[in-house]
């Protein structure tokens, strides 16, 4: 056979395959036996072989993996991985619809969708070729993939069809369906390892995995549900789905369109129960506005679009008998009272600890010792205790005293008017607190300083070699170098030692150095300022721009940042009143952390308003003026403060002053209302 009579053997031969893992992988109609199959799959791997020149990046025998990942490289997300904001009642299913009709004023078509529960996922395809697969990260950037999501054999390399734009992101949720997890943990079982706890997490791990190869062997599929982008060739979100399909995504039959709040409310009943049948696991449904100029005329806040919402289904809950109480002390300094219970099975897992929250939650439950309580999963990680069982409580149960003083320290603990929390006011002396400061730095979402993860703080803390974080930047090799410490892990028996060996220092010093590149705003973030949390410190970078101008930023200013109300806004003004606080800022600046946001950051949604100028002034009533202003510069238009005769618009709310008014007019700028500004924009 000659190159030329092998390039068609090959194309002929990797289209049928193709065709055949579309088949049984996304449409789970399979039209040839699996005997079949794999000759056709092994007669194209020998021919690559022979012909190595012609294996193309696409062949349908990539699925089988083999290339190893070392580090996965971090990628900023065209546009920013958000997520859904969640309900749990019909009636705030209602809040929400009400919501968009206020906005949209006419009849609004919903696509109800089941909620996958996996790993969010975005695919970039370049001329029909899968070219990047990206993990959300912290939703402005996360994980290249792309090897490890190759393996899946529901996701197409190359797509069907020529109708697909150029270039496009389509998102989605890896999964792993029961039967391959089941599979799974018994081989990790009988291999010594411990299972994983549920799908998801073997998911989310199998995903990281440096060994393609073995990410092939999972198993794990995928479900395609969004297309992010404005300039995609569809009016409604139901059609994309329908396009996608035909490109040869997987796309889950079970996506209804839903003309009335009853057929919303039908959807959830059905799939409540129906969740049980299925393969895998869904944790809640999707509710989206269908059409997409409606979408993009709702926006989103910081998080998520306002035009979608998830409900989640009701957790599990199960009683078990309350042992004891624990204090623990929080990087914050505020103490949380955590319980340990008789193990009890909740979904999936075995339980033994579950938070109380606070002395006011616990006055509430009036819990005792020996009670028998109703432990529930809340969305994530930490079960807690939601009720007592008051029939139950044995005679002699004891009444739980909330501790006076610091369990670490002994110092007396304070509580501030209106809040919950008590707290250990020894900032800078009490060992979990700053511990848990250094911990909180370099963890992922703030300076990703992986390499001093697992206990390796607790070793720097305990030779006297950091007090706090800007410490980290004055370590040296001759500090560190054979430093030792047998620790137990977190939930685990066994011990484990540590030993900073040569590679394991050069490690944490290339990490920390690594870090002087991480964004302001999860410098920000990791500065761990009490109710900063991450999307807190994006919204204030963002503002901002600069650590100069929010330190200088008054209470004033900093409420009028959105979302940032009272309580944040005098807890930043207190950290940075605090001299120690500038003083540590002064020490990472001379260490090279970066204290400006990179404006390449900005995302844009549109250049619909490009080239217009914008006056917004007075209230609104569907929209805020700061989200006014920001749709304004994030579809390309600009924002000014006075009127000129530059001005393309002036936007005009109630209670504005007549000043503006008359020099508008006089100048001859249009003066606008809130509804002519989103004809504007969508009529761009
Ligand atoms: S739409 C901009 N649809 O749930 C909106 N998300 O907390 C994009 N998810 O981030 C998301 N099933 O990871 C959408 N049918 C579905 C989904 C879904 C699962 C995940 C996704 C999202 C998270 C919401």
């Amino acid at each position: 056979m000659n190159v030329s009579e092998a390039r068609d053997s090959i194309e002929k031969l990797a289209d049928e395959i193709r065709k055949h893992n579309y088949n049984y992988y996304v449409l789970s109609k399979p039209v040839i036996s699996d005997y079949e199959f794999d000759r056709l799959l092994q007669r194209l791997i020998e021919l690559e072989k022979a012909f190595p020149a012609l294996l193309s990046p696409d062949s349908p025998t990539q699925h089988v993996g083999g290339e190893i990942t070392k580090d996965f490289r971090q990628i900023v997300h065209k546009y920013p991985m958000l997520s859904l904001g969640n309900t749990y009642s019909e009636e705030d299913i209602r809040d929400f619809e009400e919501r968009i009709h206020k906005t949209i004023g006419y009849e609004v078509e919903y696509v109800c969708e089941l909620k996958f529960d996996g790993v969010a996922i975005g695919l970039t395809y370049r001329n029909g070729r899968l070219v990047q697969a990206v993990t959300r990260g912290d939703g402005i950037r996360g994980d290249d993939v792309t090897t490890n999501v190759k393996t899946i054999k529901s996701i197409p390399l190359r797509l069907q069809g020529r109708d697909y734009p150029e270039e496009f992101e389509i998102r989605g949720e890896i999964i792993l369906p029961h039967a391959s997890f089941e599979k799974m943990n018994e081989q990790r079982m009988e291999d010594g390892e411990d299972p994983f706890a549920n799908p998801r997490n073997a998911a989310s791990g199998t995903l990281k995995m440096q060994d393609s190869a073995e990410v092939a062997r999972r198993n794990l599929d995928g479900f395609f549900y969004y297309l992010p982008g404005n300039d995609l060739p569809f009016r409604t979100h139901y059609e994309s789905l329908q396009a996608a399909r035909l490109w040869g995504f997987k796309i889950s039959e079970y996506a209804v369109r839903c003309k009335t709040i009853g057929d919303i409310f039908d959807y959830l009943s059905t799939w409540d129960q129906a969740r049980h049948e299925l393969p895998y696991d869904i944790d809640g449904i999707v509710i989206k506005v269908n059409d997409i100029r409606q979408q993009e005329l709702l926006g989103f806040t910081a998080k998520s679009p306002r035009w979608a919402i998830a409900c989640k289904f009701k957790a599990e809950q199960v009683s078990t008998r309350l042992l004891s109480v624990d204090f623990q002390v929080g990087r914050t300094g505020a103490v949380t009272p955590v319980a340990n219970l008789e193990p009890v099975q909740l979904a999936g897992t075995v339980v033994k600890r579950a938070t109380l929250h606070n002395a006011g939650v616990i006055s509430t439950l009036d819990v005792r010792i020996g009670d028998m309580v109703f432990v529930e999963k809340g969305g994530e990680i930490i079960p807690k205790i939601i009720s007592v069982d008051l029939g139950e409580r044995p005679a002699g149960a004891t009444q739980l005293n909330f501790i006076t003083h610091c369990p670490e320290c002994g110092t007396l603990l304070i509580r501030t008017e209106g809040e919950a929390a008590w707290y250990c006011p020894n900032e800078q002396g009490c060992p979990p607190q700053i511990k848990g400061k250094l911990e909180h730095f370099i963890s992922r979402k703030a300076m990703n300083i992986d390499s001093l993860g697992e206990g390796k703080i607790e070793i720097l803390f305990d030779n006297g070699l950091v007090h706090n974080y800007a410490d980290l930047y004055n370590l040296t090799y001759d500090q560190l170098i054979g430093l030792e410490k047998t620790y137990e892990p977190s939930g685990e028996k066994k011990e484990k030692k540590i030993s900073f060996r040569e590679k394991t220092v050069s490690n944490i010093l290339n990490g920390i150095d690594a870090s002087k590149g991480v964004s302001f705003d999860r410098v920000l973030y990791a500065l761990g300022i009490r109710f900063v949390g991450e999307t807190v410190a994006k919204k204030l970078a963002f503002h901002f721009i600069t650590v100069e101008k929010l330190m200088e930023a008054d209470y004033d200013r900093l409420v009028e940042v959105e979302e940032i109300g009272e309580k944040i806004a005098q807890s930043i003004r207190s950290w940075f009143s605090d001299p120690q606080h500038t003083a540590l800022i002064g020490k990472l600046r001379a260490a090279g952390i970066l204290f400006r946001i990179d404006e390449s950051l900005v995302t844009r949604l549109s250049d619909r308003l490009a080239g217009l100028t914008f006056v917004v002034s007075g209230t609104f009533q569907n929209f805020s003026r700061d989200e006014l202003k920001k749709t304004i510069e994030t579809h390309g238009g600009k924002n000014i403060g006075s009127i000129s005769s530059k001005t393309s618009y002036l936007l005009a709310g109630e209670n504005m002053g007549p000043e503006k008014r008359k020099k508008a007019e006089k100048l001859g700028v249009p003066i606008i209302s809130e509804s002519d500004f989103v004809k504007i924009l969508l009529e761009n």
